[in-house]
């Protein structure tokens, strides 16, 4: 059974500052109800700094962190972790990212609903209507959804797609495990597993590893595949992508951009084989996200170990 103390209401009310980009009142709420008897402050009311345990940020002003001789752990709302700039961390504080089920369910969603969108050709159909033409087309087999960056969002998209009749294939730098099909890993397979799938689902997180790893050649590799990006804008060459639009990639779904908010003057906005959507595949539930930080703090109290400690090598 885990310590459930947090729970009661009576543990020591050591603060907690929440720091959110947006809706941080209905935030605050939810935390104050999931973990009765703490002080649950939010970002930029600090009150007292030096009784601050706990930082559970979104983008934070991470200088700020020394101020808290008490601080006890960074914890995330946030399943990436480029945000985070872990040289001002202090010395021997964990910083944990959120591994939310939910967070993946939703993600898994979004994604399902656009590799049906084209598999389907509703996109087609959509242009069809307001041509007011009655016109079936042939009906495609289900073809190979390839997942590129392999982990727990990668498997509920995979476990989601798989029960829809997709067959998984996926990819990583380093050698995973699957339930699915092939894993490709590494540089050297890249090519192959882009030319293996019909739609490349892009879940890579942020690092210096991947920075621009979709290329020009990447592209190339994906032939008429549709690409959704689901991971970090970062990862993509945006440039690359409008020239492979232009000549043979089948459309791109992109829930996340290099720049967020998209600047006006995009070309991304206008392109007519692109959807943009404003970075809300898998919101963080507030609820949820106060259950899994309140579990993490009563491990933390308990003399455990937070989990997933991330580090700046972690991607
Ligand atoms: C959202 O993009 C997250 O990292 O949780």
């Amino acid at each position: 059974m885990p310590n459930q103390g947090w729970r009661s209401g009576t543990v020591r009310p050591v603060t907690i500052l929440l720091h959110v980009d947006r809706n941080q009142d209905f935030w605050l709420e939810a935390f104050r109800q999931t973990l009765p008897g703490r002080e649950i402050r939010g970002w930029p009311d600090v009150g007292d700094p030096a009784s601050v345990e706990y930082v559970v940020p979104w983008k934070h002003d991470w200088s700020t962190l020394s101020e808290h001789p008490s601080l006890r752990a960074v914890l995330l709302v946030s399943a990436g972790i480029d945000h985070v700039d872990f040289s001002q961390v202090p010395e021997g504080v964990p910083v944990v990212r959120l591994v939310d089920p939910q967070m993946s369910a939703d993600i898994a969603e979004y994604v399902s609903h656009w590799v049906v969108h084209f598999a389907r050709r509703f996109d087609r159909y959509l242009a069809k209507q307001h041509e007011a033409a009655w016109a079936p087309l042939r009906q495609k087999k289900r073809r190979t959804v390839g997942i590129l960056g392999y982990g727990e969002i990668g498997s509920a998209v995979g476990v989601r797609l798989e029960a829809l009749g997709y067959p998984v294939i996926s990819w990583s730098r380093s050698a995973k495990d699957t339930p699915f099909g092939r894993h490709y890993c590494g540089p050297d397979e890249l090519f192959e597993f882009c030319e293996a799938s019909e739609s490349v689902i892009n879940i890579l997180p942020m690092s210096e590893a991947t920075a621009g790893l979709v290329s020009a050649d990447v592209f190339e590799a994906m032939g008429d595949a549709v690409f959704v990006n689901v991971g970090r804008g970062g990862t993509v060459d945006h440039d690359a992508l409008l020239f492979a639009l232009d000549n043979h990639l089948r459309a791109a779904v992109l829930d996340v951009l290099p720049v967020e908010p998209l600047p006006a003057d995009s070309p991304l906005w206008t392109h007519p084989k692109i959807v943009v959507t404003p970075h809300i595949s898998g919101e963080t539930n507030p609820f949820s996200a106060a259950e899994l930080i309140g579990a993490n703090i009563a491990r933390i109290e308990s003399g455990e170990a937070p989990t997933p400690i991330v580090t700046a090598n972690t991607y």
